[in-house]
């Protein structure tokens, strides 16, 4: 298949070119779309023909459920079951980085949701994104344009590294704003389980007046009997060809520590901050500020897929607002691997 791409403008998408996507998406094709998180690979979520081409297309396995993204949250009482804190959610973070499952209506085959009988919905804060799915007139579908197993798309030139001769449309409108994928929560018993951390801050939500409680593996090593309530949350996403290893220590010895890896291999990549003053060719820079650093984090992760390298040594952000979400992809990218700096500098 010939992938077509085309840059969008940003501030005022060519409508020509739109009504040409959302074509494609009505006639069962597929779309990579940007959206303020994370380019995403769409699909009309109402046919299953469709969206078993998503599979394909990723490699995804098929007990793993798409998103559908709508324009506005009204339009979720045609797909699912809504209730009051669905809209109570949607008032305060829609359009934006927050998807909520809800019980899933007929209309939304077991193909887009992984054969479970909910549905994950997102409302997404990108002009280009919201402009197809109007045009489209339907719900669409769509994982993060990335191969399975690979960090998701922040720009659209990852997508194309991953999907070029598998879609029919790529829309290129520029770097993802936040760069790490939505935050998913479900709503049971009146508190707000998270299931995956996102750009909405775990601190955001809980200034609703609702207790947040997190899923249980987000920030430690999954037990063998440890089934996540997100079905991708098991596999290991984000992962490098390099093992990747957090380092977990005073700054002072994380910088040593660094600087002996770097001098001792040349096999060794760093994600380190810029003011540490250690460089060298993989030596990779991460901001202090976490909301840049999570806009930052996959394009490095995919830096380091693209070379030979076999360790990567990373410096651990703060979990604090977005922090949660980095760190979280983070350890997966890590297979949650930490060296205790105290413990072996003694
Ligand atoms: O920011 C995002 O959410 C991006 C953009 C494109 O919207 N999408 C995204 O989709 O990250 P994906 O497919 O890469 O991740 C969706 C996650 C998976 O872990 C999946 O298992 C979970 O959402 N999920 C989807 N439907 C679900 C459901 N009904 N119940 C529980 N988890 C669900
Ligand atoms: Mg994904």
């Amino acid at each position: 298949m010939i992938t077509r791409s085309f840059k969008i403008n940003t501030a005022e998408p060519e409508p020509h070119i739109i009504k040409e996507a959302a074509d494609v998406i009505k006639n069962r094709g597929l779309v990579v779309f940007p959206t303020e998180t994370v380019y995403g690979l769409g699909a009309d979520a109402t046919d299953s023909e469709a969206a078993e081409k998503i599979y394909f297309a990723k490699g995804r396995p098929s007990d793993n459920p798409l998103i559908i993204h709508i324009s506005k949250p009204a339009d979720a009482e045609k797909y699912a079951y809504t209730n009051e804190i669905y809209y109570t959610l949607t008032e305060k973070f829609s359009p934006g980085p927050l998807t909520i499952i809800l019980k899933k209506k007929d209309i939304i085959p077991n193909t887009t949701s992984g054969g479970l009988d909910t549905v994950a919905v997102r409302i997404p804060d990108n002009i280009i994104a919201r402009a197809l799915i109007e045009q489209s007139g339907v719900a669409i579908a769509a994982p993060s344009a990335n191969t399975s197993g690979k960090p998701s798309p922040t720009k659209a030139e990852h997508a194309s590294e991953d999907l070029d001769g598998k879609v029919d449309m790529i829309l290129d409108g520029g770097d993802c704003r936040v760069g790490v994928e939505s935050t998913i929560v479900s709503v049971t018993d009146g508190n707000i389980l998270v299931l995956r951390p996102g750009g909405v801050t775990v601190e955001q939500l809980e200034s609703l007046g609702y207790s947040v409680i997190l899923d249980k593996g987000l920030l430690e090593a999954p037990k063998n009997d440890f089934r996540p309530l997100a079905p991708g949350m098991k596999y290991r996403h984000y992962a490098p060809k390099a093992d990747v290893y957090l380092l977990d220590g005073d700054e002072c010895d994380v910088v040593s520590f660094m600087l002996s890896a770097v001098a001792d291999s040349s096999d060794v990549g760093l994600i380190c901050y810029e003011d540490m003053d250690i460089s060298g060719e993989h030596v990779k820079y991460i901001s202090r500020d976490i909301n840049i650093a999570a806009s930052e984090l996959f394009d490095i992760l995919r830096y380091f897929d693209k070379t030979n390298i076999k360790t990567v040594y990373s410096v651990i952000p703060t979990k604090d607002g977005i922090g949660l979400a980095v760190n979280n992809r983070l350890l997966k990218a890590a297979g949650f691997k930490m060296i205790k700096l105290s413990e072996i500098l003694q």
